[in-house]
C-alpha cells in the first residue's frame, strides 16, 4: 500500500472497501453503520465523504476488498514509564496475588530515568499501539509522584497526545509512607500546581491500598478547580466506592469496574459517566472479568481500553482487550468495537474521533480480514494491514 499525502489541498480516496465500518447509523446499516463496496475521501486529515467505491480524488489507496474501521480510542493508558515487572508478573501467575504496591517499582525506576529515555521508550510503545490499529490514547502520569516527576512525565506524555491525566494519586510513595492525609494535600497543592498546565485530566486510584472516597473526592475537586475533567480508577480490586463517587464527581469515565453493584449499575446508567472496562488487566491479574452483560443491558455507556502499563496489564492489543470483551465480558462483536472506539472517544468527551464519517479526523484501520469478527475470531494474530491516523498512513 502506498504512502500518500495529508496535505490540505490534496484530496486522498481510500477505495475498493469490502466492508466499512463507519459508527455512523445514518451512514449504513445496524449500530455499525456498515456500508459494503465503499470508499472514504479525505483532505488535511479530515473525513470529507463516505460513499460508494470510486469517488474521485487526487490520490488513491487501494483497500484490496479488506475490511476498514475507525481508529481504536484508547481511553486508558500509563505509558510514561521505566523499567518492567516481568518479574512481579510470574510470581502473580504462579498464585501471588496483584497489589497497588508495586506501583512503587515502577516508581524507582522512573524516577532514576532521563527525560530523553522517557521519551524514547514513550515513542516506542506509542509506535507500537499504533501498529495494533490505536490512533488516539489518553497518557496518565502515576509514576513520578513528586512534584519535580508528576509534572516531568505529563511533559513527556503531551509530546504523544493532548489527552494527558495527572495521576499523583496512584499510591502513596515511599517518603509519604504512613501519612496519607498529608500526601493527599501536597498532590492537591504543589504537585497540582505544577502538573496542571500539562494535564487535561485529573485521575484518583480510589481502592484499599490506594486512597479511600475522602481522598480521591478532594483530589478531584482539586483538580476540577483549575479546569481539568475527571476520571477515575474505580472498583478494581473489590466491590467499593469508587463508582458511585465517579458519578457524583461527574466524572468522564469509570475506569476498571471489575467489581460492579446493582446500584453501581444503576448509578452508572442515570449519569454521563462512561464505564471503561479493561479486561488485560483481569486477565494478567487473575481477577474475575466484570459483568459487562449486564452494564450494558442496563443501559450503562462502555469503552474498552488496555490499560498498558508495566505492572496489571503490559499490552497495547485492543484487539486482545475486544477477544476477552466477547469472550468473557460477554460483549457481542460489535458492542465490543463500538466500545473499542466510540466508546472511547465518549471516555475522553470527544466526537472528532471512532467513527468514519464527514468533518471526523481520518483515522481508519485497514484489516487483513473480511470482516471486523476476525478481530475476534483470530485472536493473537496481528490483523491490521494499514493505519491512517489524521491522514498520514502507515
Ligand atoms: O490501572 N490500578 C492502578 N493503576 C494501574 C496499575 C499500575 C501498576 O500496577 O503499575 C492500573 O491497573
Amino acid at each position: 500500500m502506498s504512502d500518500t499525502s495529508h496535505e490540505v489541498d490534496v484530496t486522498t480516496v481510500l477505495d475498493n472497501i469490502g466492508l466499512l465500518a463507519t459508527h455512523d447509523e445514518s451512514a449504513g446499516d445496524g449500530p455499525l453503520g456498515l456500508v459494503r463496496n465503499a470508499s472514504v475521501v479525505y483532505r488535511g486529515g479530515r473525513i470529507v465523504s463516505v460513499g460508494p467505491a470510486g469517488q474521485a480524488a487526487d490520490e488513491r489507496i487501494d483497500a484490496l476488498g479488506a475490511c476498514v474501521v475507525p481508529g481504536f480510542v484508547d481511553s486508558h493508558t500509563h505509558l510514561v514509564f521505566a523499567g518492567d515487572r516481568a518479574d512481579e508478573f510470574s510470581a502473580r501467575m504462579a498464585g501471588q496475588p496483584y497489589a497497588a504496591g508495586g506501583i512503587r517499582t515502577s516508581v524507582s525506576a522512573t524516577r532514576a530515568a532521563s527525560t530523553a529515555e522517557l521519551v524514547r521508550l514513550t515513542a516506542l510503545r506509542r509506535a507500537e499501539a499504533r501498529r495494533a490499529g490505536i490512533t488516539t490514547l489518553e497518557i496518565k502520569s502515576g509514576y513520578g509522584l513528586d512534584v519535580a516527576n508528576e509534572a516531568r512525565c505529563l511533559q513527556v506524555a503531551e509530546e504523544f497526545t493532548g489527552d494527558t491525566t495527572f495521576l499523583g494519586a496512584h499510591v502513596v510513595p515511599p517518603e509519604f509512607e504512613g501519612r496519607t492525609d498529608d500526601y493527599v494535600h501536597h498532590v492537591c497543592t504543589d504537585m497540582l500546581r505544577a502538573a496542571a498546565p500539562h494535564a487535561r485530566w485529573v485521575d484518583a486510584f480510589c481502592e484499599v491500598g490506594a486512597f479511600d472516597a475522602d481522598q480521591s473526592r478532594a483530589v478531584l475537586l482539586a483538580g476540577a478547580a483549575v479546569g481539568l475533567g475527571g476520571r477515575l480508577h474505580a472498583n478494581q480490586l473489590g466491590h467499593g466506592p469508587g463508582v458511585q463517587l465517579a458519578v457524583e464527581m461527574g466524572c468522564a469515565s469509570a475506569d476498571h469496574c471489575t467489581y460492579l453493584s446493582d446500584d453501581d449499575i444503576a448509578a452508572l446508567a442515570a449519569s454521563d459517566t462512561v464505564a471503561t472496562f479493561l479486561p488485560a488487566t483481569d486477565f494478567s491479574t487473575r481477577q474475575p472479568y466484570p459483568d459487562a452483560r449486564r452494564a450494558i443491558d442496563a443501559g450503562v455507556a462502555v469503552a474498552l481500553a488496555t490499560n498498558c502499563n508495566p505492572g496489571s496489564s503490559y499490552t497495547t492489543s485492543m484487539s486482545f482487550c475486544m477477544a476477552l470483551a466477547v469472550r468473557d465480558l460477554h460483549m457481542t462483536m460489535e458492542e465490543a468495537l463500538l466500545a473499542a472506539t466510540v466508546g472511547g472517544a465518549r471516555a475522553l468527551r470527544r466526537t472528532d474521533v471512532g467513527r468514519i464519517a464527514p468533518g471526523c479526523r481520518a483515522d481508519m484501520v485497514v484489516l487483513d480480514a473480511p470482516s471486523y469478527t476476525h478481530l475476534v475470531y483470530r485472536p493473537g494474530v496481528p490483523l491490521v494491514r494499514a493505519v491512517v491516523e489524521a491522514g498520514r498512513i502507515s
